[in-house]
């Protein structure tokens, strides 16, 4: 595939050793699930930017999923060996671009650019994964962040971030554990900021953070309340906890997780920009934070949405059910059953780590053969033979389509051509 070249968003680019897109995902650029108004993922961008319009922020939801490795990466402070730049994780298109990872790679951008105090950036991103109803190789996040120059408001700055903080509104939920202190060894707060701006920029990041779920959650609620759903529930204030996390741009770091259908759901990390970030996107002294929010699970929670690959539908009875600014619950409209076929094999002896046939890549075949027709693949057995010590692994395909029901014939056809693709390209023994 040496140069021959290929074509995303009517842009063309080189390929080389590195080049790892597929035509399958390589057609799901473009979609803009996100810009789509009367989309459950486009519904909820809108209801989270709705509640932040006169609050001194840009909205980007343009940028091309097309990045260097350096916006990607590099900028960001991401070690040299980190798992996410291995090419069993990310898209490459060639050994400098890939497909976004995250929304965070226009962080740099946004932050020379933007001229609002602050910015929120949407897209589609992409990362190698495993299959099933929570898991597709693309998803959407919604990022954030926001700046206070010293420059320019010298002595004043502490007073900016205090009466910022003070026009935010009040909030009816519980934080149940606010994690406020920075922890030296494990969350260290960054030697150019004094304790007292560390906690003020910390404040006004929870504080939006907190606005932004509450903006989801209890709007998530009235919908439920509307329908009848599990009303007793649905009546308590929103319960959130602060968790320290890390991330290599930010620090201190946070995650906040939402008390929601019985459990902590992880929702959101974020943390103050490392001024490293800021000095090599040309902003000096100025201090601000960023933050990063999946949206494609939470859709999947206020729309009842039981499958992610329904986002991906263009059947009506999915796509007629969701109207601009509204939370509805989704109706399933039929279930069509799945097959499932097992596959297994002898892993190649003595590969070594380059060659060795990593998860997610088998996940990509099956997704690249099989599209949408793949519901979820699971390793259900592993063992290494006693006398040879060769490792066998099968994995169990379902294959079931949301919109109508599959033959036999065509399941086996499928089964075959991944076997048959395991088998080419991975030097495996089929049993
Ligand atoms: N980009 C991070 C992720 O994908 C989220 C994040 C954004 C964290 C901004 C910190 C600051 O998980």
């Amino acid at each position: 595939r040496l140069n021959s070249g290929i074509v995303i968003n009517g842009k063309t680019y080189l390929t080389d050793e590195w080049t790892n897109v597929r035509p399958g995902i390589l057609s799901l650029v473009g979609r803009n699930l996100h810009k789509n108004s009367n989309h459950p993922i486009g519904i909820l961008r809108e209801l989270i930017e709705s509640r932040f319009k006169n609050l001194g922020y840009t909205f980007y939801n343009d940028f091309d999923p097309v990045v260097s490795v350096h916006d990607n990466f590099d900028v960001l402070g991401f070690p040299e060996d980190h798992p996410g730049r291995s090419r069993s994780d990310t898209y490459y298109i060639n050994k400098d671009l890939v497909l976004r990872t995250h929304t965070s790679a226009h962080e740099p951008f946004c932050f020379e650019n933007c001229t609002t105090p602050g910015y929120f950036i949407s897209g589609d991103v992409y990362r190698k994964d495993e299959i099933d109803r929570t898991h597709y190789p693309v998803f959407h996040q919604l990022e954030g962040g926001r700046l206070w120059s010293r420059e320019s408001l010298g002595d004043l700055l502490v007073s900016q971030v205090e009466s910022d903080i003070s026009a935010l509104p009040e909030l009816d939920i519980i934080v149940e554990d606010d994690n406020p202190i920075f922890d030296a060894v494990q969350n260290p707060k960054q030697d150019h900021m004094s304790d007292l701006e560390t906690k003020l920029i910390t404040l006004h990041l929870k504080k939006t953070i907190e606005i932004m779920v509450d903006q989801v959650f209890n709007e998530a609620k009235k919908a439920a309340l509307e329908n009848g759903a599990n009303v007793l529930n649905f009546k308590e204030p929103l319960r959130v906890r602060w968790l320290q996390d890390k991330f290599p741009w930010t620090t201190p770091s946070w995650q906040i997780e939402v008390w929601w259908n019985n459990s902590w759901l992880e929702c959101c990390g974020c943390g103050i920009v490392k001024n490293e970030v800021l000095l090599k996107s040309g902003i000096e002294n100025s201090i601000g934070w960023a933050f990063g929010i999946g949206l494609d699970r939470i859709a999947m929670l206020l729309f009842g949405i039981p499958d992610i690959r329904l986002f991906w539908s263009s059947d009506d009875r999915f796509k007629k059910q969701f109207t601009a600014n509204q939370i509805s619950v989704f109706k399933p409209y039929s279930k069509y059953p799945g097959s499932v076929r097992d596959i297994s094999f002898w892993l190649p002896e003595n590969t070594t780590e380059a060659s060795a046939l990593h998860e997610n890549d088998l996940m990509e075949i099956v997704r690249e053969i099989a599209g949408d027709l793949a519901e979820s693949v699971k390793l259900i057995d592993e063992f290494v033979h006693p006398k040879t010590g060769k490792r066998s692994q099968c994995y169990r395909v379902n294959y079931q389509s949301m919109d109508r029901s599959l033959i036999t014939e065509e399941v086996n056809a499928l089964n075959e051509k991944v076997r048959e693709a395991l088998r080419s390209s991975y030097n495996i023994e089929l049993r």
